[in-house]
């Protein structure tokens, strides 16, 4: 089954690291995850004031509208200060607002950072997965992905990721993500199915009493 991914890159460099592994992954599992790369470097800052406009930022319009109908959501980001980037931030938080219209809900999610660090991140993926749990995204567990010592070495001259230890780490993930997303939503429709199934038979049972 295909599935619609937005994938949000924490970073606006134009060579940017995190860019080029969101891009391996969607060439790795381009048969059943159709990838599109959301912008976030035009988002204004949020502001709680914009909530009660009735007319929202364009960039926030667009941003929503592009989220909202996907099927999951892969977070590629660089870790800034040992944390989540501000651009990211920003993204995460003008999705989740006004209160009660988060795009973000209940949408599969997995989190990956890279770093030319040895630490891979870490610290930025905790925060955007502490992010995850209050916006109620399913957050996928295994492969916990904080790629380390990633440079511009790592890719070959199209943007890809050259045969190693490392791609074969992210083509893992790329698989894993791709059964996530499937997981979940397979689940929630037999949950769906099972459900009506059972205020059918309460209804039959009912008309025969
Ligand atoms: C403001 C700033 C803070 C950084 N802090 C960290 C950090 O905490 N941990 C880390 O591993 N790398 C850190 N770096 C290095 C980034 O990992 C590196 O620049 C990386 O290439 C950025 O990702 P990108 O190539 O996707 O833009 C920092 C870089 C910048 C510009």
């Amino acid at each position: 089954m295909s599935y619609k991914i937005a994938i949000i890159v924490g970073s606006l460099r134009e060579g940017s690291i995190n860019r080029r592994v969101a891009q391996s992954i969607c060439a790795i599992r381009n048969d059943n995850l159709d990838c599109s790369m959301v912008q976030i470097g035009d988002l204004p800052l949020y502001n709680q004031d914009y909530d009660a406009l009735p007319n929202q930022p364009e960039a926030y319009v667009r941003f929503r509208d592009q989220v909202r109908p996907v099927d999951g959501v892969l977070f590629v980001s660089p870790e800034y200060n040992r944390g989540v980037p501000g651009v990211l931030k920003n993204a995460i938080d003008v999705g989740s607002r006004p209160y009660g219209h988060s795009v973000w809900d209940r949408k599969p999610a997995a989190i990956v950072t890279a770093s030319p660090g040895s630490i891979g991140g870490f610290g930025a993926n905790h925060q955007i997965r502490q992010s995850c749990v209050f916006l109620n995204m399913p957050v996928m567990q295994q492969p916990e992905a904080y790629l380390s010592h990633v440079t511009d070495d790592s890719f070959d001259e199209h943007g890809q990721l050259k045969d190693g230890p490392l791609k074969d780490l992210v083509t893992k993930l790329a698989h894993s993500f791709h059964d996530w997303v499937d997981m979940i939503h397979r689940s929630r429709q037999l949950l769906a199915e099972d459900s009506a199934h059972a205020s059918q038979q309460a209804a039959k049972a009912k008309e025969h009493a």
